[in-house]
């Protein structure tokens, strides 16, 4: 209300589409049935952000040794000027999961000061960071516009406004893409790819291979951090269908697998324990040191890159790194 009355109606620049409501708790349900009766059992990351789950990540990005989201910080607050200006005309910007959009603000910031106007249509799992999100950046860009969608990935590429004449640039950030198997991924770039046009453009942000001491530091920090938000999964399976899974009979263990090229997150349970999921009317069991696989962060090189781009229908045309050489922004143009 007080901001309404500041700044001359921000939320009518605002449309939030709240997909994932629509079958989210039969969704939810169904995979985590299935998941935990799998052997090996497994977990899914995109249940780890629910409203306590977004705000843990954006504590994973605060500490030390969780390197990717400075890295990919000062590059984009480095050369968004360039971005920005190799695409005349753009006045479109998706991005998907963009959680706190505070990476985003400096190529928002940028188009601000080189265009006069952007629709910004964020995509993000959880609606509650979606909404806050939203809402801080019309307070910071009184000429804004924002279109955001509620939604898994996949749902929002289908349910995306027909895009306008110019030019659009989608973001996709984070090393977020490093969640997908390999084909997984090829295939979600050609999914991206069949919503643009040609001359559209694709910025991804992706951790690279590197050793092994700093790979596994930062998907398990010494704060104790990580563990909170992947523990966070059984947290909401308790919270949402009345399980009673003791968080403290658990334990993070984040392996690089060299040959695979990812690092994988598991829980392991400290100790024999059975486990109730009332609302599913299941029971599980779960011996001493037996693991629960909850995600894949795949690593990758530059020429997996621009072959995966080839693959999918984009060219890659640049890519920019940290000082460190830790990470990468890579552009890649829809191809004709
Ligand atoms: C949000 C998927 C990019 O894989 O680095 C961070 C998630 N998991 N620490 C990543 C994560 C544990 C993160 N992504």
């Amino acid at each position: 209300m007080t901001n309404q009355a500041k700044l001359g109606q921000p939320r009518s620049r605002l449309v939030i589409h709240d997909l994932a409501q629509r079958n989210g708790h039969a969704e939810f349900s169904r995979d985590i049935r299935e998941g935990l009766s799998s052997y090996p059992k497994h977990l899914f990351p995109k249940y780890l952000y629910d409203e306590l789950g977004s705000r843990l990540f954006e504590a994973i990005c605060e500490v030390d040794e969780y390197y990717l989201t400075r890295a990919e910080d000062e590059i984009l607050k480095t050369h968004a000027d360039e971005i920005v200006a190799g695409i005349p005309d753009c006045d479109t910007l998706i991005e998907l999961g963009s959680g706190s959009a505070e990476k985003t603000r400096t190529v928002i910031d940028t188009f601000m000061r080189q265009r006069r106007e952007l629709l910004f249509i964020p995509v993000d799992i959880s609606a509650s960071t979606l909404a806050e999100s939203a809402h801080a950046l019309l307070d910071s860009y009184p000429s804004l516009r924002i279109d955001a969608y509620a939604s898994d990935y996949f749902q929002a590429l289908d349910a995306l406004p027909p895009l306008g004449r110019n030019p659009v640039l989608v973001l996709f950030l984070g090393s977020n893409i490093g969640n997908f198997e390999p084909t997984e991924a090829r295939n979600f770039l050609s999914a991206i790819r069949r919503v643009l046009r040609p001359e559209d453009v694709l910025l991804l942000g992706v951790d690279l291979k590197k050793d092994r001491q700093t790979l596994e530091a930062a998907y398990n920090d010494s704060l104790g951090v990580t563990r909170a938000f992947i523990v966070n999964e059984l947290g909401r399976i308790n919270r949402e269908l009345n399980a009673n899974f003791d968080l403290w009979a658990f334990g993070l263990r984040s392996f690089f697998n060299e040959q695979a090229g990812r690092v994988e997150v598991y829980l392991e349970s400290l100790r024999a324990q059975s486990v109730e999921i009332r609302e599913l009317n299941m029971s599980i069991h779960l011996e001493a040191g037996e693991r629960i696989y909850v995600e894949s962060a795949y690593k990758y090189d530059l020429n997996d890159l621009r072959r995966f781009g080839k693959e999918a229908g984009f060219d890659l045309e640049q890519t920019w790194l940290d000082k460190q050489k830790r990470f990468s922004s890579n552009l890649f143009r829809a191809a004709n």
